[in-house]
């Protein structure tokens, strides 16, 4: 029987680190679907855009062998509302957000994994910010 993972992510400037936790999202089943979060989410966060817009951070994790589906998530409020319209059966975020989203064990399996060390897109921002 198919078995569904959700997971959700802003994937801007797309790192290793990306891959690697969507590469680990879709061991838990048998399809993945990732929620690529909205320009205007990432600014009501951060108060800044993200580097590539939401179109292009779409395609890019929707052109991953590991990913079938991506969809742009609008709204952090939403989340119960995405995994019932996606019929998520586990959702899984990294360990970031550990103990985050244990209220959704109501509604699928949650799992947290673990984040690769030593990456971030906060980090190559400011790095590239270092170069002349
Ligand atoms: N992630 C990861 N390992 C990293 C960076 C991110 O496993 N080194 C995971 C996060 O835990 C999340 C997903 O990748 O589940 C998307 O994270 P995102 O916030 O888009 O990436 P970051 O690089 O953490 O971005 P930022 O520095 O802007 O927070």
């Amino acid at each position: 029987m198919e078995k569904r993972v959700i997971t959700f992510g802003t994937f801007d400037l797309f790192h290793v680190g990306h891959l690697r936790i969507l590469e680990r999202a879709a061991t838990l089943g048998s399809h993945l679907i990732v929620g690529v979060s909205s320009d205007a989410l990432n600014f009501s966060k951060k108060g800044r855009n993200p580097i590539y817009p939401e179109n292009e951070r779409m395609e890019i994790v929707k052109s991953l062998r590991c990913v079938n589906e991506v969809f742009l998530e609008e709204s952090l409020e939403l989340k119960g509302e995405y995994i019932k319209t996606y019929r998520a059966d586990v959702l899984t975020m990294g360990h970031d957000w550990e103990g985050r989203f244990d209220g959704f064990r109501s509604l699928c399996e949650v799992v947290y994994f673990p984040r690769t060390q030593g990456i971030s897109t906060t980090d190559i921002i400011a790095q590239v910010k270092t170069y002349e």
